[in-house]
C-alpha cells in the first residue's frame, strides 16, 4: 500500500500550539490541484481547532512557491482554486506566518499575501511576473498589493513582472523583515505571538494622481503589444475605487479571460522553449568546465558589449585589441556603454565604476593566457578569424573554452586552426551585447560535451537564454533573417515602398521593421558581404540590387544621414524619401518588373512564409534540434512578438496546410532557394504540426 503521506505535496508539523505547513512539490512547489486541495483541508481543519495559536507556512527546498502550476493552465480549470484557498486562509481565526526562503512568485506570492505577516531570507525573492506569461494575478495580488506598498508602486511591480529581492521587498514593505539565520524558527514565534491582519480589510494607501499617471505611462510605454498589462493596471487601480470582494471577482473574471487568450497561449510556450532549449543530447550531468576569468579579443561594437556582459556578473575581462589606439577607442566604447547605463538610471555610478574597473585592456596577448575563456570578436573575415586563433592556439592556457562570435562563418574552420577544435565553440551574442537576451551556442562538429555545458553555464551566469545551434551560414537567426529580409526586397521590387514593409511589420508586432533595422545596423557591412560573394552566388538565384544602389549613392543608413529613408537633424523616426522611390522604380523597370498593389497582409505572410520554410529546413538539417528552439532565437534576438509565440508557434496556429499554400505562392515569385521545404509539405499533407514533431523527438 503506498503511503498517501510520503505522495502528499504538503506536510503538516505541529509544534505545541503552532502548524508549521511545509509545501513539497518539486521542483519549484507550483501550485498545483494537489497542492490547492490539500491546502484548502489544512486550512479548513486548522480553523476548527481551537487550541491553535498560529500557522506557519513554509516551502522545501529552494524556493516558496514559484506560483500557479504553469503546465496547467491549457487544461480546464481544476478544482479549488487559489482564491477558495486563500479565502480559506483568511477565514482562518489564527495568525498565519509566510516563511519565505526563496522564490515567491505569482500565485506564491499571491499566497503570502493572504498570510498575516510575512518574514524572508535575505536572497528570497518575491514577485508578480504573470504579465509575461500573458496573464494577471488571479488570486487577489492586484488588490492586496497595493494595501501594502500603494497603488502607483503597485502598477509598476505588477505591469513590468519585477521581481524584489528581500531587502528591496522589506523597504517597499511587501514582506514585514528580513530574516538572517532560521527563518522557520522566526516564523513560529511571530505566528506563536502575532494577531490576524487581514490585508483585505485595509484600504489602499491614498497617492496622488500624478503619480498614478505616471506609473500608467510607463506601463503603457513597456506594455509590447501584451494585452495583459492593460488590464493590470486597470485591475490595481480598481483597489483605489471600488470594494475589495467586488474588485476580486473582476481580477478572476478577467484572469480566466486571459489565459485562455492566443496572447497567454504563445507566451507560455515561450516559457517552456526556454527551459527545454537547456536539454541537449549528450550534455545531462556533464559538468561546465571552471570559469573564473575571461577575456575578450576586439573590443569593437561586440566586444565591448560582451565585456560588459560578462564584467556585469562579476567576471575579471581582460580586453585585447590590435594596437595602442585601438586599445583606447575600445576602452572609450566600454566606458560609454556604462556612462548610458548610468545616465538612463538603471546602475548607480559607484557600482558602474566597480564593473568597469574589472575589465583590463591592451594590446598585449599574454593577457589571455590565464583566462578560462576568450571570446573574439575580431572583423567578420575569414583570414582575420583564422589567424587569430593560430595566435590564441599558442598562447591560451590548456582547457580554455576559445569561442568566436562570428555571425556567419565556419566555425568548424575556425576550429580547425588550432591544435584543440574540441575547446572550440560559437557563442553568439546580439547587439547591444549587454542587453539583448539571445546566446546561440554554435556546436562545431568537434566541439566537446564540456564545452558546450560551458557554454549553457556563461549564459545562465549573464542572464541569457541560450540555444544551441549547428554550423550552417548565419546559424539559426541569421539564416531565417536573411531569407525573410530577402523576400521583404522581393516585395519592394514588386510593388511596395520600403515604409510598406516597415508598417507590415510593426503591425505584426514587432518592433522595427527590416528596412528601418538595416538602416539601424548599416547598409555598408552587408554590401561588402555580397561583393566578396558575388563570384559564387548561385545565378538562378532571384537577386535585387536596390541595396547596392543605396550603398553606392553613400546611403549607409543612420550613420551617413541617409539609407533605405533619410534622417534629418532631429528627426526621431526615419522619413520616406522620394529620391529612394524613384532608385527603386529605375530598378523595377531594369529588372522588366511591372509594379503592383501589395497588401500588408500579403507582406505579413510572405514575411512569415519565408521565416518559416527557411526554420523548417533548418530543422530538417539538425542545425536547430527542435522548432521551440527556432522560435526562442527569433523572439529573443530578432523582435519576432513574444504574444504570438515564434514562427513556428505561428504555423501552427495558422495551420501548416495554409502556410504552405503561402510558402507555394511564395516559390513562384521567388525561383531558386525558395522551394517549400520537404518537412513542411510532409507536416503538412499529414495534417501535423511543429509541436507534434517537437513531441516525437523528446520520446
Ligand atoms: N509551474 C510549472 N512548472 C514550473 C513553474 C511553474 N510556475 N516554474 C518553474 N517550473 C518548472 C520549469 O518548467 C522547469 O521544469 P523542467 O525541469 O521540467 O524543465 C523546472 O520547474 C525548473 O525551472 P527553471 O529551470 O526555470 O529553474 P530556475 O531555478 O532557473 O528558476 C524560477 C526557478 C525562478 C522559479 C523560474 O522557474 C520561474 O521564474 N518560474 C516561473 C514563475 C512564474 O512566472 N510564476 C507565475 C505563474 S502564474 C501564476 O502564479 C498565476 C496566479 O496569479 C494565479
Ligand atoms: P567591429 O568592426 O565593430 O569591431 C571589430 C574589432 O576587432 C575592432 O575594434 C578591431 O580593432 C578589432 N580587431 C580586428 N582585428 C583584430 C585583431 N587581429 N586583434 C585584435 N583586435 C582586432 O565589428 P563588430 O560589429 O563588433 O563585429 C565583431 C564580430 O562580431 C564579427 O565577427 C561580427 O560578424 C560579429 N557580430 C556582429 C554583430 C553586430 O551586430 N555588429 C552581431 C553579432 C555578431
Amino acid at each position: 500500500m503506498p503511503d498517501p503521506a510520503a505522495s502528499s505535496p504538503i506536510r503538516i508539523q505541529r509544534v505545541g500550539t503552532v502548524a508549521i505547513v511545509t509545501i513539497d512539490n518539486p521542483p519549484v512547489n507550483a501550485l498545483s490541484q494537489a497542492v490547492r486541495r490539500e491546502l484548502l483541508a489544512a486550512f479548513e481543519t486548522f480553523a476548527a481547532d481551537a487550541r491553535m495559536t498560529g500557522i506557519v507556512v513554509a516551502g522545501a527546498g529552494r524556493d516558496f512557491v514559484a506560483g500557479a502550476d504553469i503546465r496547467e493552465m491549457d487544461l480546464p480549470l481544476l478544482d479549488p482554486g487559489l482564491p477558495e484557498v486563500i479565502l480559506a486562509m483568511e477565514a482562518c481565526p489564527h495568525p498565519i506566518v509566510a516563511a519565505i526562503n526563496g522564490n515567491a512568485l505569482g500565485g506564491g506570492l499571491e499566497l503570502a499575501l493572504a498570510c498575516d505577516r510575512r518574514l524572508a531570507a535575505p536572497d528570497a525573492t518575491v514577485g508578480l511576473p504573470e504579465v509575461k506569461l500573458g496573464i494577471i494575478p488571479g488570486a487577489g495580488g492586484t488588490q492586496r498589493l497595493p494595501r501594502l506598498v500603494g497603488v502607483a508602486e503597485a502598477i509598476g511591480l505588477i505591469a513590468a513582472g519585477r521581481r524584489l529581492r528581500a531587502p528591496e521587498a522589506a523597504a517597499l514593505g511587501v514582506v514585514d523583515r528580513v530574516v538572517e539565520g532560521d527563518l522557520v524558527e522566526a516564523a513560529k514565534k511571530e505566528a506563536a505571538e502575532g494577531s490576524k491582519r487581514r490585508l483585505s480589510a485595509l484600504s489602499a494607501p491614498a497617492d496622488d494622481a500624478a503619480q498614478i499617471d505616471k506609473a500608467v505611462a510607463e506601463a503603457s510605454r513597456a506594455a509590447r503589444g501584451v494585452p495583459a498589462v492593460g488590464k493590470a493596471v486597470e485591475m490595481v487601480r480598481l483597489a483605489a475605487t471600488i470594494p475589495f470582494s467586488d474588485a476580486l471577482r473582476i481580477e478572476r473574471e478577467t484572469f480566466l479571460a486571459l489565459r485562455d487568450s492566443p496572447e497567454a497561449k504563445a507566451l507560455r510556450h515561450l516559457f517552456f522553449a526556454e527551459r527545454n532549449a537547456q536539454k541537449v543530447p549528450g550534455i545531462a550531468g556533464v559538468r561546465p568546465r571552471p570559469l573564473a576569468r575571461a577575456a575578450v579579443i576586439g573590443a569593437g561594437t561586440m566586444g565591448s558589449g560582451i565585456a560588459v556582459a560578462l564584467a556585469d556578473a562579476g567576471l575579471p575581462v581582460a580586453v585585447v585589441e590590435r594596437d595602442t589606439a585601438a586599445v583606447a577607442q575600445g576602452r572609450e566604447r566600454v566606458r560609454a556603454i556604462y556612462d548610458r547605463v548610468v545616465a538612463g538610471g538603471r546602475l548607480a555610478s559607484g557600482a558602474a565604476e566597480e564593473r568597469f574597473a574589472r575589465i583590463s585592456f591592451g594590446d598585449d596577448w599574454s593577457a589571455l593566457a590565464g583566462a578560462d575563456l576568450v571570446i573574439e570578436a575580431v572583423f567578420e573575415e575569414m583570414n582575420i578569424k583564422l589567424e587569430t586563433f593560430r595566435h590564441l592556439d599558442a598562447i591560451a592556457k590548456p582547457g580554455a573554452v576559445l569561442a568566436t562570435n562570428t555571425s556567419y562563418l565556419d566555425v568548424d574552420r575556425i576550429a580547425a586552426a588550432t591544435r584543440r577544435p574540441q575547446d572550440v565553440v560559437g557563442l553568439h551574442f546580439f547587439s547591444p551585447a549587454n542587453v539583448m537576451r539571445l546566446l546561440e551556442i554554435v556546436r562545431g562538429k568537434a566541439t566537446a560535451p564540456d564545452v558546450v555545458a560551458t557554454g549553457f553555464a556563461l549564459a545562465r551566469r549573464i542572464g541569457k537564454v541560450a540555444v544551441v545551434a549547428g554550423v550552417c551560414e548565419g546559424f539559426i537567426g541569421n539564416r531565417i533573417y536573411s531569407t525573410y529580409r530577402r523576400q521583404m526586397e522581393y516585395l519592394v521590387e514588386d510593388g511596395a515602398w520600403p515604409e510598406d514593409v516597415d508598417r507590415a511589420i510593426e503591425a505584426y508586432g514587432f518592433a522595427m521593421g527590416p528596412f528601418a533595422v538595416s538602416d539601424l545596423s548599416g547598409l555598408d557591412i552587408g554590401w561588402a558581404t555580397r561583393k566578396r560573394r558575388a563570384a559564387s552566388r548561385d545565378p538562378r538565384e532571384r537577386y535585387v540590387a536596390i541595396a547596392d544602389r543605396l550603398c553606392e549613392q553613400g546611403r549607409f543608413g543612420r550613420k551617413t544621414g541617409r539609407g533605405w529613408y533619410r534622417y534629418p537633424e532631429g528627426a526621431k523616426k526615419p522619413v520616406p524619401d522620394p529620391e529612394v522611390r524613384a532608385l527603386i522604380e529605375a530598378e523595377t523597370a531594369r529588372r522588366g518588373i511591372a509594379r503592383r498593389a501589395v497588401t500588408a497582409d500579403e507582406i505579413q505572410r510572405r514575411a512569415l512564409a519565408a521565416m518559416i520554410n527557411e526554420a523548417a529546413k533548418i530543422l530538417a538539417e539538425g542545425i536547430a534540434q527542435r522548432a521551440s528552439d527556432i522560435d526562442l532565437v527569433l523572439a529573443n534576438g530578432y523582435g519576432f512578438p513574444g504574444i504570438r509565440g515564434g514562427p513556428l508557434f505561428a504555423a501552427d496556429a495558422r495551420g501548416l496546410g495554409s502556410v504552405l499554400a503561402d510558402v507555394e505562392a511564395m516559390h513562384a515569385v521567388s525561383g531558386f532557394g525558395s522551394e517549400p521545404a520537404p518537412l513542411l509539405v510532409e507536416l503538412a499533407g499529414t495534417g501535423s504540426s511543429f509541436a507534434k514533431w517537437d513531441a516525437g523527438r523528446a520520446q
